[in-house]
C-alpha cells in the first residue's frame, strides 16, 4: 500500500484547508493509500532562529515532522494563502523540516526520495494558487523535492463545502480526484 501524509498549513478552527485536507486524505483512502493525516497543531515549534537553533538544536516537532515525512511515499500539502504568499506556519515547517539531519543522512533527507502534491483553499476567486507558486518554489527549488503538477484550488471557498464537508462542485471533486491519482502513481514507483 502507497504511504501519504496529509496536512493542511492552517490550525485555524473552521479552516477551509484543514477541510480540503480532510475531504483529500478521505479520497487518497478511497483510491487504497494508506492515509496518515496530521494536524500541524500537534507538532508546534518556535520560529525558525538560527541562534535559537545552535543554542538549543532543533526542536523535537521537528524531528517528529521529518521522520513522519521519511516515512511515507508522498506527502499532500494543502497551502492557505497569506499576501499571495504562504502561511508562517507552513513555511516555519518547511524550514525546521529542511534543517533536521539524523546521523549518515545527506541534507534535506525528508524532501528527497518522496513526492509531494500541493492544493489550496481560500474565500477568493483565485483559490490559493498564489501560495502554491511560493510552496512549490520552497519545495522544489528550495528543497529538491519532486512536485506533481496535478493540483485542487477551492475558489470561494466559504460556500465551497456541504454539512457534511464534502466538495459540492463536481469539477473540483474531479480535480482532487485527479490529483490525488497522480499522486499515488508517482508516489509507488519511489520506494
Ligand atoms: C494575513 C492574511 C493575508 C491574506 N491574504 C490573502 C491573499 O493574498 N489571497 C487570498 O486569497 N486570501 C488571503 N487571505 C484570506 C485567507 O485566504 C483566509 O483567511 C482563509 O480562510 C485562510 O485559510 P484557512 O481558512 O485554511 O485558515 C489572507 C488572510 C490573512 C489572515
Amino acid at each position: 500500500m502507497t504511504r501519504i501524509l496529509v496536512f493542511s498549513g492552517s490550525i485555524r478552527t473552521g479552516s477551509f484547508n484543514a477541510r480540503l485536507a480532510a475531504v483529500a486524505a478521505a479520497e487518497l483512502a478511497r483510491l487504497d493509500a494508506d492515509v496518515t493525516h496530521i494536524s500541524l497543531a500537534d507538532y508546534p515549534m518556535p520560529i525558525y532562529d538560527g541562534d535559537l537553533e545552535a543554542a538549543e538544536g532543533q526542536p523535537d516537532n521537528a524531528l517528529k515532522l521529518k521522520r513522519h515525512f521519511c516515512a511515507h511515499q508522498g506527502i499532500l500539502i494543502v497551502s492557505p494563502e497569506y499576501n499571495a504568499g504562504v502561511t508562517p506556519l507552513l513555511k516555519n515547517t518547511i524550514d525546521w523540516v529542511s534543517r533536521v539531519r539524523e546521523q549518515g543522512e545527506p541534507p534535506l533527507a525528508a524532501y528527497h526520495g518522496r513526492v509531494f502534491a500541493v492544493c489550496s483553499a481560500s474565500p477568493g476567486g483565485f483559490g490559493g494558487i498564489r501560495s502554491q507558486i511560493a510552496v512549490r518554489q520552497s519545495l522544489s527549488l528550495g528543497c529538491g523535492a519532486l512536485v506533481i503538477p496535478e493540483t485542487c484550488t477551492v475558489s470561494a471557498a466559504h460556500q465551497a463545502f456541504d454539512e457534511s464537508g464534502n466538495l459540492k462542485d463536481e469539477r473540483t471533486r474531479g480535480t482532487l480526484t485527479a490529483c490525488c491519482k497522480s499522486l499515488i502513481d508517482k508516489a509507488r514507483t519511489l520506494i
